[in-house]
Order: structure tokens, then C-alpha cells, then sequence
């Protein structure tokens, strides 16, 4: 049987097997301490037995829970995909000395600056070619530039040769993450596991490269990084895993979020209209000539708005998994040692209680509302809190502002699919026309 015909059939029996306890939760109480009527009950997802949490702030709970209490949980394809040590999967001191390193790195102003303008010159170049009336493919474009953006922040690597070939084997890897795990040739599980050691074999090369010329001063990119931890924790094979599996956003959450950007935005013409205006008056610095700055792009609080509000909708990772790895009390409820639990943000970004209106693209409520309270959680939280979030909103601002001063669009039919990860089906094609400077600087 073809692998996308099994998951269509797993993912079908897991969709109705959860409606179900949705429904039945009302009725019945969470075992063995009673949940009562509420937003925390049973399910059964991946083979587990697994407590789905809608409520904020068991959610906060789980996520702000050491690894001695819970542990992420992950298919089993997954797990073997991302490789033993992964972020992902590991746990207590290693996984903070991981995470603190990458989020230093990617939060260093330094890094910042060249993205900014390696994007900006990236975009100029894609954008010059695109014609009037032409058909462009956001969803697409959006990977193609984030992927040659980010490789060359994780490894060094610039356009060419190599940078395809990874490109291609990467897209064949991501291809297998939510798969049946059986490695036999021609399934796309197997298939996922022999992109990702093609893959790893160039990057363990650029690695041995580095250590010979490595002079342990500056940290060009996340390779270098690494190599400078100097803990003696950091084996080759933990930094492969990592580096390879931090080009997880660059072909996925990264794209989507511009993507689903472009969609709301090209169904709400008022917030449009109001980007627009607040991206216009920032292209007037750049037209009289100052380099744009990566704190310009963040300090635009609308865009900004933009963004936390299509995270909200979006829900590009609707939720996360977590196992007991002993008993855990929450809030009157009880979660039994190996049972998982599933923090389901998308229910909570959707909550009608906490969010007015809450199906509605409305960037303006982001205007008094905390990004950071528990009831938005796009970035997950806790000791696993994404270390990614300053480098996704400056790459979707810098995206943003170039094509809403740059062009007008008119959106082709399209619809958002959620299954088995947030995309948009026909890959989000929009018909541009450049606009004319003059307007722009009238
Ligand atoms: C729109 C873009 C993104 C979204 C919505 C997103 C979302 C998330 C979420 C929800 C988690 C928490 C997972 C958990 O608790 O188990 C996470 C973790 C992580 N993210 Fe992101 N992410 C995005 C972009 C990025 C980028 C650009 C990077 C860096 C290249 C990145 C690197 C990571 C890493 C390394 C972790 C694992 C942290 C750990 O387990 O310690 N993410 N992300």
C-alpha cells in the first residue's frame, strides 16, 4: 500500500478517534483523578494513551515543566529521522547547553545585520524578475529564498551547486518526517533516511573543513558555533543532527508563516491598506538613500501585529507532545507516569473566551494584548521555548515590507489545508504588478 494512502487511513481513524472523546468528554471524567466537565480530557494519539490539554494554563504548566516531570514525545518516525541527538529529543543538561547556544547565536545583533542584508539583496534579485501579470507562487518563493537564507546562516553554504543538491535531498527528508517508519526501499520512510545521510555526508565534510581552518574566534554561522562551545559535549554527530534539523523551519514553519501572511492579508484589504502605510513611510528612508536596518523591520508595530495575528489564525504547529515520566498532578487533574500529554495551542488561539471575535483576521487587538501570555503560544514556552522567534518575524518582515511597497497583487483561489502540516493547497498564487515609484514617493 502507498505510505500517503496509510497515513490518509491512520490520520482518519486518529481525527475520528479524537472527535469521539471530544464529544464523550463532557460525560466522562479524566482517570483516575476526575477532570470533570472542562478542556482537559482523554484521547488515544500515535498508539498512546494521551491527555489533550485546551486549557492555558495546564498548557503553560506542561511547557514550563522540567525534563525530570515530562519529556517530548514524537512518532516513532520522527524520532529516527531527526536522529538521537537532536534537539528535539534530548533532555536535561545537554538539551539547555544546545538551546542556549543556538538561541545565542541567533539572537546576536551581528547575525541579524547579515540576514538583513543578504535578504534584502536575495529578495531585490527575486522580485526584479518577477513581470506584471505574472503568476507568482508565494508559498514556493518564500522557501526557496528562507532555505538559501538560513543555509548559509546554519552551514556557509551560498548559492550553487551544493545548495541545490541539499535543497533536493532536504525536500526528500521532509518528506518522510510524518510517515509509517518502515524501512524498506521505495517507501518514503526509506527513501527520507538515505536524502538525510546523503546530506549529512556533505555537511559532515564542510565540518571537517572548518575544524582544519577553524580559528576559534568568530562564530560565521551555526557550524562555527559548535565548534566553539568548547564544553566537550558537542560530538560531531550531535552537531550534525542539529544542523541538519534546524533547516526543519527553513523549508516549513518559516515559508508557511509569510505564506498564510499573504493569504489574510489578501482577504482583509483595511489591514492591507494600514501595512502598507506603515511599510511605505519606512521605504521612504531606504529611497533616500539609508540602509535598512534589521531594528527597523522589528520596530514596525502594525507588521509586527500582522504576524502575531497570523500566528494566532495560522497555528502553523498546532500543538506539542510531551510523556510523563512520572506521575504528574495539574490543576485537579492526574497524569498517570508514560501517559503523553498534547498542550493543543490552536484550540486556545481560537478560544472565543479569550479572544473576541476570535475567527477574525484583527491585527489591531495585538495593540493591547501580551504576546507573551500563556494563551499565545505559537513558539511553544518554557525550557523549549523556540529559539527561532526574532530570526521567523524579521524574516517575514523583511519578506512582507518588500512586497507590499514594492507590488500589488490580486490572489488566485486557494484554500489552507491543516493535514498532516499547515500549508496552503495550490501553493498560495497571487497575479502581481509592480508599482510605480512615483506613487510611492507622492
Ligand atoms: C514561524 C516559525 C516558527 C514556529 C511557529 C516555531 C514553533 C516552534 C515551537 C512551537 C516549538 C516548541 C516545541 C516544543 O516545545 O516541543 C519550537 C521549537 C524549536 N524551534 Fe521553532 N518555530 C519557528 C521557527 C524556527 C526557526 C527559524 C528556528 C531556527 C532556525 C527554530 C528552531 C527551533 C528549535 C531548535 C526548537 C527546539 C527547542 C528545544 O526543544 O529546546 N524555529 N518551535
Amino acid at each position: 500500500m502507498d505510505d500517503s494512502l496509510i497515513i490518509y487511513v491512520v490520520a482518519s481513524m486518529v481525527t475520528v478517534m479524537a472527535i469521539s472523546c471530544w464529544r464523550r468528554r463532557c460525560q466522562k471524567s479524566l482517570a483516575p483523578v476526575p477532570s470533570g466537565y472542562g478542556k482537559v480530557f482523554k484521547s488515544h494519539l500515535f498508539g498512546k494513551p494521551t491527555i489533550v490539554s485546551t486549557d492555558p494554563e495546564v498548557s503553560k504548566f506542561i511547557l514550563q515543566s522540567v525534563s525530570e516531570d515530562f519529556v517530548p514525545f514524537f512518532p516513532g518516525s520522527l524520532t529516527e529521522l531527526v536522529g538521537k541527538s537532536s534537539i528535539l529529543v534530548i533532555n536535561g543538561s545537554l538539551q539547555r547547553r544546545v538551546h542556549g547556544l543556538i538561541g545565542s547565536f541567533f539572537k546576536s545583533p551581528i547575525l541579524k545585520a547579515h540576514i538583513t542584508a543578504d535578504m534584502q539583496r536575495d529578495l531585490q534579485e527575486i522580485m526584479a524578475s518577477w513581470r506584471d501579470d505574472q503568476i507568482v507562487y508565494i508559498q514556493e518563493e518564500a522557501k526557496y529564498m528562507v532555505f538559501q537564507i538560513m543555509v548559509k546562516t546554519l552551514i556557509g553554504l551560498g548559492p550553487g551547486e551544493h545548495l541545490q543538491f541539499l535543497r533536493h535531498q532536504y525536500q526528500k527528508f521532509v518528506a518522510g518526517i510524518i510517515s509509517i517508519p518502515v524501512k524498506i526501499p521505495g517507501t518514503r520512510f526509506y527513501r527520507s533516511l538515505q536524502a538525510k545521510k546523503r546530506m549529512m555526508k556533505l555537511v559532515k565534510y564542510i565540518i571537517q573543513e572548518k575544524k582544519k581552518n577553524n580559528t576559534g574566534c568568530i562564530s560565521r554561522d551555526i557550524i562555527d558555533a559548535f565548534l566553539n562551545d568548547g564544553s566537550g559535549q558537542l560530538t560531531d554527530d550531535l552537531i550534525l543532527d542539529n544542523v541538519i534539523d534546524l533547516m526543519i523551519p527553513a523549508e516549513d514553519s518559516v515559508p508557511v508563516l509569510i505564506t498564510l501572511a499573504i493569504k489574510y492579508l489578501s482577504d482583509c484589504p483595511l489591514v492591507l491598506q494600514k501595512l502598507k502605510e506603515e511599510n511605505t513611510k519606512l521605504k521612504h528612508k531606504s529611497l533616500e538613500g539609508e540602509d535598512l536596518q534589521w531594528m527597523d523591520y522589528m520596530s514596525l508595530s502594525f507588521t509586527q501585529n500582522v504576524i502575531s495575528e497570523t500566528l494566532r489564525m495560522g497555528n502553523i504547529i498546532p500543538a506539542v507532545m510531551r510523556k510523563a515520566i512520572k506521575d504528574v498532578e495539574v490543576k485537579d487533574h492526574f497524569i498517570p507516569e508514560g501517559w503523553c500529554v498534547l498542550p493543543y495551542f490552536r484550540s486556545v488561539h481560537l478560544d472565543k473566551e479569550i479572544y473576541d471575535d476570535a475567527y477574525k483576521f484583527n491585527p489591531w487587538r495585538w495593540k493591547d494584548k501580551d504576546t507573551a501570555a500563556s494563551s499565545f503560544t505559537p513558539f511553544g514556552g518554557g525550557q523549549r521555548l523556540c529559539p527561532g522567534i526574532d530570526l521567523s518575524r524579521l524574516i517575514a518582515s523583511i519578506f512582507l515590507h518588500h512586497l507590499v511597497t514594492g507590488f500589488t497583487w490580486v490572489a488566485e483561489e486557494d484554500h489552507m489545508v491543516n493535514f498532516p502540516t499547515v500549508r496552503m493547497q495550490r501553493n498560495m498564487p497571487i497575479k502581481v504588478k509592480r508599482k510605480n515609484i512615483d506613487i510611492l514617493l507622492s
